[in-house]
């Protein structure tokens, strides 16, 4: 009996406790993914990317499973995948053990009913921050056409902008880089319309929510680390501090 109540309070004090919830929030291309690494490293918080799982989910499944072939359509056309498969995915990797403390969502929210999803999930302890990555379009492109991916760790390089030590082969597990498919030029120009019309209301959303660090991501990498990493020490540690 007395086992079972400290089972219970366990698992209770599991869900109860406060999290950091980072939302990085941006156009296709405006590093994301590459902005991600600077926080992973500062918070040891978990990155989910929700276009990594669905590209680590269609590199395990056969080709013509029904939901794989379903998933790929609707990225290879740029458009979104539905609410109703991306909020259950996420719901089901935030309760993984490693998210306990908290994540760093990248690539979702991407609409207002994925955003209020996220605040139903969101305990009123937790902490939400979300980082506007704000870049052009015209420079998105530039940065897309030229973008390596690694199939088997996911880390991403630039032609120009970071290239991989070696030509084409992955700095991290030497695999053979690739193209993602959805890096062609007119999909490209799909995702740029998807996002302003269906993802871009989230600034003003998250805006009035007070929770929004807007910063100018047309700048170095470099730049906009130190920007991020100033937003997280100066917002964020101190309130964690006694
Ligand atoms: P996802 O994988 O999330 O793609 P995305 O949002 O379009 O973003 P990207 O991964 O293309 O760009 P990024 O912002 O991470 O930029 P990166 O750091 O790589 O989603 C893919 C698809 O999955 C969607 O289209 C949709 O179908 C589906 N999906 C995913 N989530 C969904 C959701 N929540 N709901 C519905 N559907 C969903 O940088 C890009 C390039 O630029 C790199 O080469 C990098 O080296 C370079 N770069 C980065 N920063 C700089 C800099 N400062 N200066 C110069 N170059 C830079």
């Amino acid at each position: 009996m007395i086992l079972l109540r400290c089972i219970f309070l366990l698992a209770l004090s599991f869900a109860l406790e406060a999290k950091e919830v980072f939302v990085l929030l941006g156009p296709p291309g405006s590093g994301k993914g590459t902005q991600a690494l600077v926080l992973i490293e500062e918070t040891d918080l978990p990155h989910i990317s929700t276009g990594n799982l669905f590209r680590e989910f269609l590199a395990s499944t056969q080709q013509d499973n029904p939901l794989a072939k379903q998933l790929k359509g609707f990225m290879e056309k740029g458009e979104l995948v539905p609410d109703r498969y991306i909020i259950e995915i996420l719901k089901e990797r935030i309760s993984e053990p490693d998210a306990k403390n908290g994540y760093i969502l990248d690539g979702f929210p991407r609409t207002l009913s994925q955003a209020k999803a996220l605040q139903e999930i969101l305990t009123p302890d937790d902490r939400l921050i979300v980082i506007n990555l704000s870049v052009p379009d015209h420079l998105l492109l530039e940065r897309l056409t030229g973008r390596l991916h690694c199939p088997q760790c996911q880390q991403t390089y630039h032609k120009t902008f970071s290239p991989p030590k070696k030509e084409s082969f992955c700095d991290l597990c030497e695999t053979s880089l690739a193209k993602r498919s959805d890096d062609e030029k007119e999909t490209i120009q799909k995702r740029l319309e998807v996002y302003h019309k269906d993802t871009s209301p989230l600034i003003q959303f998250y805006k009035d929510k007070g929770v929004l660090y807007t910063i100018d991501a047309a700048k170095s990498k470099q730049e906009i680390q130190q920007q991020i990493l100033s937003i997280y020490r100066e917002q964020l540690k101190p309130a964690s501090t006694p």
